[in-house]
Order: C-alpha cells, then structure tokens, then sequence
C-alpha cells in the first residue's frame, strides 16, 4: 500500500509527532506543507492529512493545499489534528473537507497538543506534555487499523 501524510505542524510539532508515529506504521511519505507543496496525490492508495488547529481553522498551508491538489476520485484518506481544545469537532471537519473533495474519508483521529497561544501562556500552556505517549500509541493504534 502507498501512503502520504501530509501535514502542517507550526506551533510546537505537535501534529508532526502524531503524523510521524503514524507514518512509521504504515511506512508512509510524510510531506510537511509549511516547506513543500504536493499537487498529484494520485498515485497514492491512501492519503493522510494532518494539520494543528488555528482560530478553529486548519494551518494555511492545508487550506492552500486542498485548495490545489490533484485526487483520485474516491481515494482513501483520513484525517489528523491536534488542537489545545477538548474537541473533537475539528477532525470531523477536516473528514468533511475530504469528502468534499470527492474523497472517501475511511476515518478521523484527533488529540490535543501542547498550546501556549496568547494568554494561555500565562499558565503554562493548555494540554501540556500532549501528544503524550498514550496519545502516541492510540496514533499508532489507529494507524494500524487503517492497514
Ligand atoms: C495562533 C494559534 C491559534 C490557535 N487556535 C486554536 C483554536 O482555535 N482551537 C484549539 O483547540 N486550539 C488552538 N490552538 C492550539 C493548537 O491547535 C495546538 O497547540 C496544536 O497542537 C498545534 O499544533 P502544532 O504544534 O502541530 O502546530 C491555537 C494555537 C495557536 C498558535
């Protein structure tokens, strides 16, 4: 099976460790998006999208490339984020966002990450430590079922 994952991770890698651990499940290409843009996903049995969460939004870099890429009619993806928030709304909007790119969207996984945007610094961060290893794990576990 070939797999991408593609992601943008900006704030503190969060969402690349979880792309990482995912990657080395399913031996995927992993393309960071802040550096590299894909156009022809085509030749890829399976797509992974990953991306940090942004004033609820995906990073720009996954904006501008769903915006331009290139996909097989109903080739499988999932999606990736990781966001300061307890929510996992975000994830089955980026699910949602493949299919409406005529993907076929074969599932979605989410945790939190390490956020010490603004005022949350002030604290120490929201979500500290995390992706922590039992999120790495269950990134890993999900990975494997992908399989
Ligand atoms: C500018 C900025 C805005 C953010 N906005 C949100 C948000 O709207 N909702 C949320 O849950 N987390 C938000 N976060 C937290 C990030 O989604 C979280 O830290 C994520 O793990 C970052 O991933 P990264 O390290 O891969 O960039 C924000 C972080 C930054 C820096």
């Amino acid at each position: 099976m070939k797999a991408v994952i593609l992601y943008a991770s900006s704030h503190h890698g969060n969402t690349k460790k979880v792309a990482e651990a995912m990657a080395e499940v399913l031996g995927a290409e992993l393309v960071d998006l802040t550096q590299e843009q894909k156009a022809d996903l085509s030749d890829f049995d399976l797509v992974g999208i990953a991306s940090g969460i942004y004033f609820g939004k995906v990073h720009n870099a996954m904006q501008t490339f769903l915006e331009r890429a290139v996909f097989r009619e109903g080739q499988r993806a999932f999606a990736v984020c990781t966001c300061g928030a307890n929510n996992g709304d975000y994830a089955k909007r980026m699910a949602d966002m493949l299919e409406g790119k005529g993907l076929t969207c074969v599932g979605s996984f989410w945790c939190r990450g390490f956020d010490t945007f603004g005022p949350f610094k002030l604290v120490g961060g929201l979500a500290k430590g995390h992706p922590d290893r039992s999120d790495l794990e269950k990134a890993k576990e999900f990975a494997r079922g992908l399989m």
